[in-house]
């Protein structure tokens, strides 16, 4: 067995990012089905992450949900205040859409959660101090990776999003789509299955080449993994008691 090995490595090495386009998927897949399809695993695996399955059986407390909506804010500050640097830009520029905003939905949930005070209470964990930072990075120098960031938060939101809205409410008493999980509110997008269509046709239409959009894929990927981060830490640091 391990004789073969050195014959093997090489070749794994030398497929490019391009190659993994042209082999893994059929010549002309549209973007939205290939940047979902590369990050299928790795929602999977936030989905099955021990603090989101703990937060969704309603085996935390509300401190545990209040401290996750404060990193979604340190997160959703390095997206939104992106948008007026970007919003003429060729790539990102069309994903700019105010009726995603969420910053000022967290600042009142924020305010409901921890109290008139939050702004003084609330800190960065480092992983999320990670992904702001990646946001906000993207956002200045490279705008295509920015829809990738974009895409990983909102589109989520505008999915799975529900059911975590649906969870808050039942397990800590909000009312519903009020203080608390407005976050999880879009009131200016009324048919959200629409807009998702809509978001995938802008997808689509990314005009860039094949490694480009490898790149934004990868950067997708990029995006889960600093989800992924954000949730181990907050596990850490909501522990369940035996
Ligand atoms: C327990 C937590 C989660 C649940 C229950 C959940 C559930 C879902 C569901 C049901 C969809 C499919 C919606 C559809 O087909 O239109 C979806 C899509 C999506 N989710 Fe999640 N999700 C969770 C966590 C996350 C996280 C942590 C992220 C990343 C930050 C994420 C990012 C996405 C994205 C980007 C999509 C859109 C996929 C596409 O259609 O291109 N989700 N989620």
């Amino acid at each position: 067995m391990s004789a073969c090995r050195p014959f093997v490595r090489p070749l794994v090495l030398e497929v490019t990012a391009l190659d993994a386009i042209a082999t893994d998927t059929p010549t002309g897949t549209p973007f939205s089905t290939l940047i979902r399809v590369a990050s299928h695993e790795q929602h999977t695996e936030a989905e099955g992450s021990p603090f989101m399955g703990h937060l969704l059986g309603g085996r935390l407390g509300v401190d545990a949900y209040a401290r996750y909506t404060e990193q979604l804010w340190f997160v959703y500050r390095a997206l939104e205040e992106a948008a007026e640097s970007l919003k003429d830009d060729p790539i990102a520029g069309p994903f700019i859409q105010p009726e995603l905003f969420r910053t000022a939905e967290l600042e009142r949930d924020l305010a409901h959660l921890m109290g008139p005070q939050w702004r003084e209470l609330a800190t960065a964990l480092p992983a999320t101090e990670a992904y702001a930072a990646r946001v906000a990075e993207c956002a200045r120098v490279w705008p295509a990776g920015y829809v990738a960031h974009h895409y990983t938060r909102y589109l989520g939101d505008l999915s799975g999003g529900q059911i975590i809205r649906d969870r808050a409410e039942k397990t800590w008493g909000f009312e519903r789509k009020g203080d608390g999980v407005r976050f999880y509110v879009f009131e200016q997008i009324t048919n959200p299955a629409a807009f998702k269509r809509g978001y995938r046709e802008l997808l689509d239409g990314v005009d860039t080449d094949d490694l480009e959009k490898q790149r934004i894929v990868d950067e997708c990927k990029r995006a889960f993994d600093f989800n992924g981060a954000v949730f181990r830490a907050l596990d850490g640091e909501f522990p369940l008691s035996a």
